[in-house]
Parts: structure tokens; C-alpha cells; sequence
């Protein structure tokens, strides 16, 4: 399996159903602690909707999903990001385990980075978590703060 095994797409314009299939890969890639209520997931999959619904439904905020899918087209990865006044806010990026680092994570990064940079926008900022903020260091973010809830706040310059 490698990165040629895959075909990475960005989508404007996102359905119904696809919105609801990227909360619920949400999800997956980010699974509640065992503790929560077996009612979290499907909470969490309806707030997530919302949140796609109102920012794709404005046009300022320019947003995109970047899709991996693989050759019978199921979506193996995915990123969520959208303008925040003046720069990128990487909303969420996720790659299913079995198809981690073989470089589909740093696509859809780069994806995104040109997708935006081509708009005009000079910085791409996000929060992650302690695992992954190796992954991002390696793209070329620095860490520019800390938040109690949110995790490390990340930052790039697109220019
Ligand atoms: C973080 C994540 C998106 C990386 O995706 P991926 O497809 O495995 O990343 P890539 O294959 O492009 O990896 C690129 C490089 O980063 C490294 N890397 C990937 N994940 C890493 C991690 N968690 N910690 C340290 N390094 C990591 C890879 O080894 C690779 O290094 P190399 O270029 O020296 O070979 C994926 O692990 C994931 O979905 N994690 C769970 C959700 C998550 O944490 N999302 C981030 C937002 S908080």
C-alpha cells in the first residue's frame, strides 16, 4: 500500500450524507475515552453536522473537506478546514490507523496549505493533541501556545 494507492480530493460543496459520514469518521479517528456515555458518539456525530452545516453554508469562511479515498473509493482520511478572519483554521485532520505513515496525513496537509495559499492566506493555525504534534513539527508548524481543553495551538506560515 502506498500514497499512489489513493486519490485525494477537495470538496466545496460537501451533501448531507457526506457531512454525516466524515462526523462519524470523526469519531474513529478520535474516539471518546471508554468512561463516556455509549451516547457521546452519536452526540458528538449530530453537533459536528451542525458545525459543517453553518460553516459550509457560509461562503466567507471559505471551507473545505479534503477526502483520501482508496480504489473502491471508501475514505480512508480527511481534514476539515476553513478561513478564521484572516488565516486557516485546521478544524480536524484524520487518517484511519491502518492507513497511517505512508504519508496520506501529510498530504491532505499540503493540500490544504496550497489550496489556501493560492486564496491569498499567509498563516494556517490549528490545535492538536500531544501525539501529533511531532506529525506537525515535521510540516513546519511551530507551537504558539497551550490550551486546557483545545491541546497545543499550532502555527505555519503559508508565505
Ligand atoms: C496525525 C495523523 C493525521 C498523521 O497521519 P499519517 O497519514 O500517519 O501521517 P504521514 O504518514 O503523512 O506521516 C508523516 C510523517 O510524520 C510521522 N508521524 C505520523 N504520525 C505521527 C505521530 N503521531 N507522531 C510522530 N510522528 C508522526 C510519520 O512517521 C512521517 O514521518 P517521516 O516523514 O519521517 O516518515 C494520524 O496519525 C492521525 O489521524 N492521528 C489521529 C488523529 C490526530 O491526532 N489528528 C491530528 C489533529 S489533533
Amino acid at each position: 500500500m502506498s500514497l499512489q494507492d489513493f486519490n485525494i480530493e477537495i470538496v466545496k460543496n460537501p451533501d448531507d450524507s457526506l457531512k454525516r459520514q466524515i462526523a462519524e469518521l470523526t469519531q474513529v479517528v478520535f474516539p471518546p475515552p471508554p468512561s463516556y456515555p455509549l451516547s457521546y458518539s452519536g452526540e458528538m456525530v449530530g453537533k459536528l453536522v451542525e458545525t459543517y452545516n453553518r460553516i459550509f453554508s457560509d461562503k466567507n469562511k471559505d471551507p473545505i473537506l479534503v477526502l483520501a479515498k482508496n480504489q473502491e473509493g471508501k475514505i480512508v482520511g480527511f481534514s476539515f478546514c476553513y478561513r478564521e478572519n484572516n488565516l486557516v483554521f485546521g478544524h480536524t485532520l484524520g487518517v484511519l490507523e491502518n492507513y497511517r505513515n505512508i504519508g496520506i496525513g501529510s498530504k491532505l496537509v499540503t493540500m490544504v496549505e496550497d489550496y489556501y495559499r493560492d486564496r491569498g492566506y499567509n498563516s494556517f493555525e490549528a490545535y492538536c493533541n500531544d501525539s501529533a504534534l511531532s506529525f506537525f513539527e515535521k510540516m513546519g508548524f511551530e507551537c504558539s501556545g497551550c490550551d486546557s481543553y483545545y491541546g497545543w495551538k499550532i502555527i505555519k506560515r503559508l508565505k
